[in-house]
């Protein structure tokens, strides 16, 4: 591919800052100084440097973001967005939320830019599970929490069994395999209780770090890459 591409697939730089850069020497291929940003680079075994840092080609990444209160899951909002939360070469390169959390809700979000994986993890017919910790107003009694477990009518849908581990009659961890519009909220109120705290813990194969504080951000490991593209 040609070296300008190279640099704007990966969002590390616009078409004209890589014509910029070329012209005051700054890029090299494989140890040389190249002279024009439409030479073409083998992207997977040529070794390409900016300013002297290596810049390694990977098609898609993957990030899991530890996301606070008051971010909303998408790429264009006129306040703030979850992609604000990341260095700008990610939305440039194509990132977008893998799904949404309410604007309220924290935890586990997955950042890519791969389209296909994000669509077969969103997909209903997937049954993805997703697992999030929750507050909630009323306590629950052992017949609310059969309801939830057994599956509640929505009226536009009913909800498929969802599992639950109570630490105290108003918190625990609830299990749920699909992603409707406000679902657990919905779910929660319908058995006559309010959630006043959700935290996404796990989705698909992913566990949200313990030590990822709120608003951080990590790259996927290979093995996490890997059961998730599987
Ligand atoms: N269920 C909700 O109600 N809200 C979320 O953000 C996620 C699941």
């Amino acid at each position: 591919m040609r070296l300008d591409r190279f640099f704007t697939t990966l969002g590390v730089a616009t078409r004209r800052e890589v014509s910029l850069a070329v012209s005051r020497g700054r890029v090299t291929v494989n140890g040389r100084t190249v002279k024009s940003a439409s030479v073409h680079v083998d992207e997977e075994n040529d070794v390409i440097t900016l300013d002297g840092r290596e810049i390694k080609y990977r098609k898609f990444f993957y990030l899991m973001l530890n996301k606070p209160a008051g971010y909303v899951s998408s790429t264009e909002d006129a306040g703030d967005t979850v992609m604000k939360l990341l260095p700008a070469e990610y939305e440039r390169a194509g990132g977008f939320p893998c799904g949404r959390l309410d604007r309220d809700t924290v935890g586990l979000l997955l950042i890519t830019n791969d389209g296909d994986t994000a669509h077969r993890l969103l997909s209903p017919r997937r049954h993805v599970a997703k697992k999030y910790r929750f507050e909630c107003s009323e306590p629950l009694t052992d017949e609310m929490i059969k309801k939830l477990e057994h599956g509640v009518d929505l009226g536009d849908f009913v909800t498929s069994p969802a599992t639950l581990e109570m630490s105290s009659p108003t918190s625990g961890v609830i299990g749920i395999t699909e992603g409707k519009f406000h679902q657990i909220k919905r779910m929660l109120a319908e058995v006559g209780s309010g959630i006043t705290f959700l935290e996404r813990i796990k989705f698909g194969p992913l566990t949200l770090d313990d030590n990822l504080s709120r608003g951080e951000f990590r790259e996927l490991t290979a093995d996490e890459i890997s059961l998730l593209i599987s």
